[in-house]
């Protein structure tokens, strides 16, 4: 199995306020399934590569067994494409039946058991990138369903969102997640969706754990160099807000 990693460095400014729910304090480190297996709910003829609890399992078992573990890598992170297209009775999201059947609390269950943390995917608008059920309206019973569920870190998507009210849903689900009772890491797409409008990155800092900042990354050298390149010659907004690197 390809295993591609994500590492999120972060170089706190003592000056600046940042989120306190004591999480991200050392840089995040652990698996996103984006990069590898995108979109693919394909399980009837990509049984293998699909998304599914099973691949979430199996990279969980890879993990521990291969010491990615032991060298500090702890999240296994859910990214779009895992929920139902139709919320519960009670306006719940829920994952996908067919591919989830045991559900995200005990794939939560199972990857807490290898000592390892779980990451799940929503978005601060009305869908999420690949068209699912997004969180605008529902900040508060979402982040009281991955509570529930043991979830430990959010990715939270910018997409299908009106600009103006970015920002502000993005301090709507923070304040959820601290309003459950459980801390969860908080990883926001806010910057990259705004790039064009000069996000506020103390906005940002007080209310995310991290924050991506540019393009996805790609199976290539090349879309590796290309985020490099982007931040390098971005030092000058990025370094006084205290700042923070990822490739997803
Ligand atoms: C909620 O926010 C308060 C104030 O910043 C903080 O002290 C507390 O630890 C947070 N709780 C969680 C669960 O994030
Ligand atoms: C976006 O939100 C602003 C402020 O609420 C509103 O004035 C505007 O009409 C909205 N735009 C769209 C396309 O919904
Ligand atoms: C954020 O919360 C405030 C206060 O409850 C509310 O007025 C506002 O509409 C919310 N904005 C979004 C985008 O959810
Ligand atoms: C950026 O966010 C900070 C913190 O919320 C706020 O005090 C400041 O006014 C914002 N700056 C701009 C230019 O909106």
């Amino acid at each position: 199995i390809a295993v591609l990693l994500l590492v999120v460095f972060s170089l706190s400014c003592p000056a600046a306020e940042a989120l306190d729910n004591g999480l991200a304090l050392t840089p995040t480190m652990g698996w996103l399934h984006w990069e590898r297996f995108m979109c693919n709910i394909n399980c009837d003829k990509d049984p293998d590569n699909c998304i599914s609890e099973k691949l979430y399992m199996q990279m969980a078992d890879v993990m521990v067994k291969e010491g990615w573990k032991d060298a500090g890598y702890e999240y296994v992170c859910i990214d779009d494409c895992w929920p139902s297209h139709d919320r519960d009775a009670k306006g719940r999201l829920q994952a996908d039946p067919r591919r989830f059947p045991g559900g995200i609390k005990k794939l939560a269950d199972y990857v807490h058991s290898k000592g390892l943390k779980l990451g799940i995917y929503g978005d601060v608008g009305k869908n999420t990138c690949a068209g699912y059920p997004g969180s605008l309206g529902y900040y508060e019973v979402d982040a009281q369903t991955f509570a529930d569920w043991g979830v430990d870190l959010l990715k939270f998507d910018g997409c299908y969102m009106n600009w103006t009210l970015l920002g502000e849903g993005y301090v709507n689900m923070s304040k959820a997640l601290n309003k459950t009772g459980k801390s969860i890491l908080y990883s926001c797409e806010w910057p990259l969706a705004f790039l064009c409008l000069q996000p506020n990155y103390t906005a940002i800092r007080e209310t995310c754990n991290h924050w991506r900042n540019y393009a996805d990354v790609y199976d290539s050298w090349s879309s590796v160099k290309s985020i490099s390149d982007w931040t390098a010659s971005h030092q000058d907004i990025i370094v006084p807000r205290g700042w923070t690197w990822g490739l997803e």
